[in-house]
C-alpha cells in the first residue's frame, strides 16, 4: 500500500489541501469500514450465542444455526480486514516518551485542554490499537479452539471458552467508547474515516506535531 505513493510519487495522506488536512488515505479508510461492518456483525451473532437473554439476535442472521455458521466467518474477516491496517498503523503506534507524558495529562485530556506534542496518534488511540491487535489476536486463536473443538486437548477448550467470552466483554467496552469518542465526543473526528479529511484546527489542536510536521513538508 506504502506503493501507491512510491508509483504516483505523491503522499496519500498526511499532507494539507487547502483549508484542511488530509489524515487518512482511502485505503486505509476502505480497510477500516471493513474492519468496522465485520466487527459489528461478529459482535452481534456473537451476543446472540452469548447468552439467552440475547438470543432475539439471532433473528438478524436468519435463525440460531446461521448465526452459529456465519459468526467465525464474520470473524475471520475482520481479521483479514485488520492485517492492511496493522501494517500501515503499526510503525506509527510505537509508544515514545510523549505518550507518557501524554498519560499523565491525562486528566487535562478530559477535560478537552490542549496537550502539546501529540504525534500523529495520541496515547489514548496507540493503546486502543495494541488492545484491539492483542484482544483481536487472543479471540481469535480461542475462537479457532471453539470452532474446532475436537481437534484441540481439553485444557485448551476450557481455557478458550471463558477466554473468548471475557475478550468478547471488553472488546464491546472498548469499541462503544472508541465510537462514542469518534463519534460525539471530539467534534470534526469521524470525518477523517468519512473523507480522509480533517480542518487545520482540528489537527493542531488535538495533534500539534503531527500539523507541524505535516505543514513544514509542504
Ligand atoms: C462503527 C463504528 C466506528 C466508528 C464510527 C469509527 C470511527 C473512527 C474514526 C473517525 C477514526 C479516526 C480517528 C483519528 O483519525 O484520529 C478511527 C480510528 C480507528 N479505528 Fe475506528 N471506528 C469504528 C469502529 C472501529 C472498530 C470496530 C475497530 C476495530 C478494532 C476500529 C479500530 C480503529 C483503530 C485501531 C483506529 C486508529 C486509532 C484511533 O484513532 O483510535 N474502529 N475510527
Amino acid at each position: 500500500m506504502a506503493n501507491a505513493q512510491a508509483v504516483v510519487g505523491k503522499p496519500d495522506q498526511d499532507f494539507v489541501e487547502g483549508n484542511l488536512v488530509v489524515r487518512h488515505s482511502l485505503s486505509i479508510r476502505v480497510a477500516h469500514w471493513w474492519v468496522a461492518v465485520f466487527f459489528i456483525l461478529a459482535f452481534l451473532s456473537g451476543a446472540a450465542l452469548y447468552s439467552p437473554r440475547f438470543f432475539f439476535l439471532t433473528n438478524l442472521f436468519g435463525g440460531g444455526y446461521t448465526a452459529r455458521q456465519l459468526h467465525p466467518w464474520f470473524s475471520v474477516l475482520f481479521t483479514l480486514g485488520f492485517v492492511p491496517l496493522f501494517l500501515r498503523w503499526v510503525n506509527q503506534m510505537a509508544w515514545t516518551d510523549s505518550d507518557a507524558n501524554w498519560v499523565k495529562n491525562f486528566k487535562r485530556y478530559m477535560r478537552y485542554e490542549e496537550i502539546p506534542d501529540v504525534g500523529k496518534f495520541n496515547a489514548g488511540q496507540k493503546l486502543f490499537f495494541w488492545a484491539a491487535v492483542l484482544g483481536g489476536l487472543v479471540l481469535l486463536l480461542s475462537g479457532v479452539v471453539i470452532w474446532f473443538p475436537t481437534s484441540f486437548p481439553l485444557w485448551l477448550r476450557y481455557l478458550s471458552y471463558p477466554l473468548h467470552e471475557i475478550l468478547f466483554i471488553l472488546f464491546g467496552i472498548a469499541i462503544i467508547y472508541h465510537i462514542y469518542i469518534t463519534l460525539f465526543a471530539l467534534g470534526g473526528t469521524l470525518r477523517a474515516m468519512t473523507r480522509g479529511t480533517v480542518t487545520k484546527n482540528w489537527a493542531s489542536s488535538h495533534h500539534p506535531r503531527w500539523y507541524d510536521e505535516v505543514r513544514r513538508k509542504g
